[in-house]
């Protein structure tokens, strides 16, 4: 049932790290009917940050006193992963309305009591950012295949590599990241997820390995890897996930179907159409990280959150499938770790 267009949604970011301040800058400035009117980190400094940078004086240690404030409608989780489950369930249990980063959860049980907790609050919006939805070249595949313009799909292949870290971040988020799959190759299954409706998994199979980041090994984490998903009705998909790209970063998508096919993504993506040759070479400067790649797609996630909450879109459908998504990511990680295919019932 949709509901009469509400007043402004007042919005309280928690966590105001690497992607915090990205979603803080969209909220404060390039979105209509949402407000930042509130923020929650343990790190002083990033409370300076959002004071300084973006007015924002509602400044919290904890998120158990940003949800204690009555003028928050609308919670932003941007924090480690590892805590995005509870957190959910606590901004549900006091009544908000809440957006939460990829993954939605790194367990299937924790999937579960956020859906139960979900299910007790039946006209709040609950939303996971995975943002390729929002992007321009992954809609128009979407719209292609929608069209029918492939045919019959039965082979998709995604990418997702990062751009070689040479300041240690990527060692340092592993722990809490729920490994490569369900870290990165999260937003390549959604999208195999959204494009093919939803086609349930058969059996998963994965490799990877360390090949430039040996510290993972701590953590049980690879910085290479590929997993094979094969779905219903004969799709065949495949996911490579990387933190090794030397080219920057490339998010890539490959589609088969019996008519035709479509890519986008695929090298990278160049930051310019002009390509400068000098001393027999060709230089094209790339996207480096998703922040450049995403720039467009994170507003329009934004947007689209503050408009679902505005028209009641409870966004159920989506919650189901960010559960969906992660009981795949789960089943690459069990394939990979223990060497087997993993089947679904
Ligand atoms: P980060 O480590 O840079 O930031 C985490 C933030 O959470 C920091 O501000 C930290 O102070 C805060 N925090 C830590 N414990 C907290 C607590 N108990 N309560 C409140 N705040 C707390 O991590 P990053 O890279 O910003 O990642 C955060 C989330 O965003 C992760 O779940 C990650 O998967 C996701 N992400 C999504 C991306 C996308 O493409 N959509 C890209 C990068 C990250």
């Amino acid at each position: 049932m949709r509901h009469e267009m509400s007043n402004t949604v007042k919005v309280g970011i928690v966590g105001l790290g690497r992607i915090g301040k990205n979603h803080a800058r969209n909220l404060a400035r390039r979105v209509r009917g949402g407000e930042l009117i509130a923020g929650a980190s343990p790190v002083a400094a990033e409370r300076e940050w959002a004071r300084t940078e973006l007015g924002i004086t509602k400044l919290y240690e904890t998120m158990g006193d940003l949800l204690a404030d009555k003028e928050v409608d609308a919670v932003w989780l941007a924090t480690p992963t590892s805590f995005h489950a509870d957190q959910i369930v606590a901004a549900l249990e006091a009544g908000k309305h809440v957006f939460c980063e990829k993954p939605l959860a790194l367990t299937l049980e924790e999937c579960k009591r956020v859906l139960n907790a979900a299910e007790k609050q039946p006209n709040v919006t609950v939303m996971v950012g995975f943002m390729r939805r929002y992007d321009p070249a992954y809609v128009e595949a979407k719209r292609r295949l929608d069209n029918g313009d492939l045919g019959k799909l039965f082979r998709l292949h995604c990418a997702s590599l990062d751009a070689i870290d040479t300041n240690g971040f990527f060692v340092q988020f592993a722990p809490t990241s729920g490994g490569l799959f369900l870290d990165c190759s999260i937003h390549d299954i959604d999208v195999a997820l959204w494009m093919t409706n939803g086609a349930k998994p058969v059996s998963v199979s994965a490799t990877g390995i360390r090949a430039m980041y040996p510290d993972l090994a701590a953590c049980h984490d690879v910085d290479t890897a590929t997993a094979t998903v094969l779905f219903e009705n004969d799709i065949l998909a495949t996911f490579h996930a990387s933190r090794t790209s030397h080219h920057g970063d490339e998010t890539s998508l490959q589609l088969v179907g019996t008519q035709s096919s479509v890519s986008l993504g695929v090298g990278g993506t160049p930051t310019s159409e002009v390509n400068v040759q000098k001393g027999n070479a060709n230089h094209c400067a790339m996207v480096v990280d998703f922040f450049a790649r995403f720039e467009q797609a994170f507003v329009v996630e934004a947007q689209a959150f503050i408009d679902a909450v505005r028209n009641g879109d409870t966004m159920r459908d989506r919650l189901l499938e960010a559960r969906d998504a992660t009981r795949i990511g789960v089943a690459m990680r069990e394939a990979l770790e223990q060497k087997k295919i993993v089947t679904f019932e």
